[in-house]
């Protein structure tokens, strides 16, 4: 009897502090707001992830593969460490919003008090709430068609533009099938064929559809170029038609900062068979003074790791961005949460490994010698960056006269 009753006390103390140990996190509290913030993005319907996490329902089921791939940090994805660079549109999480998850699945996952109301995602433009009715949209001119199942395609598709005079643009949104279009990079082809002076316009990943530039900086698209948008398809299991388009909407302030986007490439990569570690090297020189916005790498499947670092021109060296194991699945853009200023003679040195080892579970073959390519079998060291460059005079763009009526200033 005695024995007994001892028992349950002891039983009776171990479940209240327990309970006043460690608060079990409950979905309505914390797991639904931080997945707000890090997954829904992506989990959601029509997005490109195979499933979707807005709700209590939804999400359940998953408890267990969720806290494994938060916990080995695949989801989300985000590979830049974080001792470089302190990014704007940064996914990673904290050690403290992984044991949150953690502690909810091995809690047994409490749905929590109240309701959760998950965020609503409007159709059509993402930018069109915010900015109104784009001013352009340029799209393929015929449908690609993804055929289902099968091994994913990667095409670049020209697509024409209409504008009559040289655009200044302050934002782009990129739009295409989601159930099929894993990414699309949009950059500005000018009618001599070069691509200095714009770059990149803009690009559409998994979780990321515009860029928009701040209040009087923008980009140029002159009359009678083309885009060129290159696709990257993730086939799903039935036959999809993807006809992809790109919005614009054209700066309505005086234009002081011309947005650029440029790259730092080695196109002579010679890779060897089975070499596990090649080290391919490329440099920028700034020729005026400048802002670095945002940076993006970009490899194939032998893509093992990028680093890009300034030198300035006092010989003072700077990490901005070290991203050590690439994943070619992923296509991240790294915005800058501040701009960096550089003077004019810095240089951007961007330095990349690639393994054509058999150990690279994505080699597609590791005894080919693998030289620069646009298909995902050969090769390419890209850092793309963007960067900011003050005009000597601010530019008034003919679309700002259009609206204003008398609201310049
Ligand atoms: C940038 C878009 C994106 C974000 C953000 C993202 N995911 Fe994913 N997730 C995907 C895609 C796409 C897949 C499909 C697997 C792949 O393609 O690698 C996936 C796969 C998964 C899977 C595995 C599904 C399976 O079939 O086994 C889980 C679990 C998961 N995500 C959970 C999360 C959680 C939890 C978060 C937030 C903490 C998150 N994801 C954030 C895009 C995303």
């Amino acid at each position: 009897m005695r024995k007994v009753l001892f028992v349950g006390i002891t039983l009776a103390l171990a479940i209240s502090t327990s309970n006043a140990q460690a608060q079990i996190p409950t979905w309505t509290e914390d797991v639904a707001p931080l997945m707000q913030d890090k997954c829904m993005n992506c989990h959601r319907p029509g997005e490109v992830a195979p499933m979707s996490l807005l709700t209590y329902d939804e999400a359940q089921p998953w408890a267990r593969s969720i806290r494994l791939m938060v916990q080995d940090r695949i989801m989300p994805p985000w590979h830049a460490t974080p001792e470089y660079g302190e990014f704007g549109n940064n996914r990673r999480m904290t050690p403290r919003q992984i044991q949150t998850v953690v502690d909810w699945v091995e809690g047994g996952t409490p749905e929590g008090p109240g309701d959760w109301t998950p965020p609503e995602y409007p159709e059509g433009w993402l930018l069109g709430g915010p900015l109104g009715a784009p001013d352009y949209v340029f799209e393929m001119e015929e449908d690609f068609m993804v055929p289902a199942g099968g091994e994913d395609i990667n095409i670049n598709i020209i697509v024409p533009t209409t504008h009559e005079e040289d655009i200044w643009v302050r934002a782009a949104e990129v739009r295409g099938n989601s159930r099929v279009m894993h990414h699309n990079v949009v950059r500005v082809i000018l009618p001599d064929g070069s691509e200095e002076r714009t770059g990149r316009l803009a690009s559409a990943t998994p979780g990321k559809q515009w860029d928009l530039f701040p209040d009087g900086a923008a980009k140029l698209i002159p009359t009678g170029s083309t885009m060129n948008f290159s696709l990257h398809y993730h086939p799903s299991n039935v036959e999809e038609a993807d006809r992809s388009r790109v919005a614009v909407w054209l700066a309505r302030q005086p234009i002081t900062h011309e947005v650029h986007s440029s790259v730092v490439a080695d196109p002579g990569l010679i890779i060897p068979p089975f070499e596990a570690n090649y080290e391919s090297r490329g440099e920028f020189v700034f020729d005026t003074d400048a802002q670095i916005t945002l940076m993006k790498p970009h490899m194939h499947y032998r893509g093992k790791d990028m680093l890009y670092q300034l030198v300035y021109p006092d010989g003072e060296t700077e990490t901005i961005l070290s991203v050590p194991e690439y994943d070619m699945n992923w296509q991240i853009s790294y915005e800058l949460a501040r701009p960096i200023s550089v003077p004019a003679g810095t240089k951007l040195q961007v330095i990349a490994h690639f393994d054509n080892s058999e150990m690279n579970p994505w080699n597609p073959d590791p005894s080919l010698q693998v030289l620069w390519g646009p298909d995902s079998r050969d090769e390419m060291m890209e850092g793309w960056f963007d960067y900011r460059v003050e005009l000597e005079e601010p530019i008034i763009p003919s679309s700002a006269q259009v609206i204003s009526d008398g609201g310049l200033d």
